[in-house]
């Protein structure tokens, strides 16, 4: 058995995702289910606390792409309104992120240029933030809005690896509690910094990865599941002896996929930390966004070959996954590392070529409206 190491299991330096505007450029998905509350989040725009300016933040908000046309289009709505306010947007996620990237496309700099809100409005302001969301970031009552997608599934340490499996949905129950307890504790504090950071009147709007109602997560949604693909080919490296048993263990991915009781957990109770930090739930809903890559093969079967929809899939999967077999193989030499991972992900690739049916990785959110009272 793999004892645990505690810097191996502290993730905070090597989960981000792969950089260079390639994390935004092959997830169409998570754009698409950003886009998809745009109209829940444009409503509180008149809602917005009546401080001198405005001050919003996007929580590990990658390179920024996914979310640069809804900021654009949220911008726009409080100009139309007739708010001159000045507004400042904070960018927040780990050290290792991609801030360079963040920056050009909001200056314009990059591939969509339509939706440089930085330029094209006045009196708006972007800055970064390279500190874990675990974490207070901003000054006492000074946020008028959160915003989050798809990133608070990320723990802030993991509790142990996986022996069996890469993820959790994948564990055993004594590992799948550990990182109940640790998701837990990590979703307290997440909510407890909110609250101090958000103006009396102002909202947190997150869409997290999680567990819905029917049991299905991302890349779980019918057919094949999306990690135990990931587990087989990982497996399968080690079993042909080109991974040790370490390497196979440790490629755990630092997240927990929460179920909409364990979101709702902390403001059942008005005795609770969060309720009596001033938190109230205004909405929580679960959602599922269609994999857009499967989506278009399946419209266009007659155009498209098995192997044209591989090569659109499976680089989605590995814009946000790469990082954990890279880690895993952190005590090799850097090539070394990388032809590991490309055969890794060839062995799907081939997979999907001979009978793509099956393979996607639908989205499932549990999205939340949060309000300090
Ligand atoms: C899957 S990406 C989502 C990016 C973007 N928000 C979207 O919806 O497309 C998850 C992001 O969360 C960031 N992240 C993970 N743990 C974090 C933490 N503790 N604090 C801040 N960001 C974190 C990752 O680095 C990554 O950029």
């Amino acid at each position: 058995m793999i004892k645990k190491r505690k810097n191996e299991l502290n993730t905070q330096s090597v989960l981000s995702m792969k950089g260079s505007g390639y994390y935004s450029q092959k997830t169409a998905g998570a754009k698409n289910a950003i886009d998809s509350i745009q109209d829940l989040v444009n409503v509180s725009v008149s809602d917005l606390p009546k401080t001198e300016f405005l001050r919003f933040a996007d929580y590990g908000s990658a390179d920024g792409g996914t979310s640069q046309e809804f900021w654009f289009r949220f911008v726009k709505k409080i100009r139309e309104n007739g708010d001159s306010r000045p507004i400042e947007i904070l960018y927040t996620d780990l050290a290792s992120n991609d801030f360079t990237t963040l920056f050009k496309t909001m200056q314009g700099l990059g591939e969509k240029r339509d939706f440089a809100y930085q330029k094209i409005f006045g009196n708006v302001f972007v800055h970064g933030c390279g500190t874990g969301f675990h974490q207070q970031l901003l000054s006492n009552e000074t946020l008028s809005m959160g915003f989050s997608a798809t990133a608070m599934h990320y723990v802030s340490e993991k509790p142990c690896h996986i022996q069996k499996h890469v993820h959790m949905v994948g564990a055993n129950p004594q590992e799948r509690k550990e990182f109940e307890d640790q998701a837990a504790k990590d979703w307290e504090a997440i909510l407890l910094a909110r609250a101090k950071e958000l103006s009396v009147g102002g909202r947190f709007f997150c869409m997290n990865f999680g567990i819905d109602e029917q049991g299905r997560y991302l890349g779980n949604t019918g057919g094949h599941s999306m990690f135990d693909k990931f587990n087989e080919h990982w497996l399968s490296h080690f079993k042909e002896g080109l991974i040790s048993e370490e390497e196979y263990i440790s490629a755990t991915f630092a997240q927990h996929y929460r179920t909409v009781e364990e979101f709702c957990y902390p403001f059942k109770n008005k005795e609770s930390a969060v309720s009596k930090a001033g938190l109230r739930l205004l909405s929580c809903k679960t959602k599922l966004t269609k994999c857009p890559y499967k989506n278009f093969f399946e419209n266009n079967t007659d155009k498209m070959t098995p192997l044209e929809y591989a090569k659109s899939f499976i680089p989605t999967t590995r814009s946000w996954s790469e990082t954990v077999f890279k880690t895993a193989l952190s005590r090799r030499k850097s090539e070394e590392a990388e032809e590991l991972v490309d055969s890794f992900y060839k062995k799907y690739m081939d997979q999907v070529i001979e009978n793509p049916k099956g393979h996607s990785m639908d989205y499932i959110h549990i999205i939340m409206e949060i309000e300090k009272t």
